[in-house]
């Protein structure tokens, strides 16, 4: 992933809320520009993958079982220090604990259902985009 792009995925809670398009906005809106993006499931396996280095955690299964119960939309993101800027964005794990104004307190209710996921450093942001986008996919 360049320096200047990051990853992301909204989580199943969010999309069968119908509060998908309300979050795409609040991203554009703080001037993240979409890379790439689908509407996608997630295979058990798949997920399990995904979160492979949670798996020796109290949550893995729980997290494993949420994160397959509906659709979810990946997606690259770029901006000028787009892994920080996007942390900032989406605020803490727990929604409760989440600062007013961000993505997770707004939208999130619970750690498992905390609306979406991000990229916590570059390194990352490449592996988990890689994971759901091709290449070409991502212009690269
Ligand atoms: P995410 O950014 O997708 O990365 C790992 C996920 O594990 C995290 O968001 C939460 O949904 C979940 N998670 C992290 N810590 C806890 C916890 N203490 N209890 C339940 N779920 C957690």
């Amino acid at each position: 992933m360049q320096n200047n792009r990051t990853f992301t995925l909204i989580k199943p809670d969010v999309v069968l809320k119908g509060h998908l398009g309300e979050i795409m906005q609040t991203i554009q809106d703080n001037g993240f520009k979409i890379i790439a993006l689908k509407l996608t499931r997630l295979s058990r396996v798949e997920a399990m993958d995904f979160y492979h280095l949670h798996k020796e955690k109290s949550f893995y299964n729980t997290l494993i079982d949420f994160m397959i119960s509906g659709p979810i939309v990946p997606m690259v993101l770029e901006k000028e220090n787009a892994v920080e800027d996007f942390r900032k964005l989406i605020g803490a794990t727990d929604p409760q604990e989440a600062a007013f104004g961000t993505i997770r307190r707004k939208f999130g209710s619970t750690k498992t259902k905390n609306a979406i996921h991000a990229s916590d450093s570059i390194a990352n942001s490449e592996i988990e985009g890689s994971f759901y986008f091709s290449k070409r996919e991502l212009f690269v």
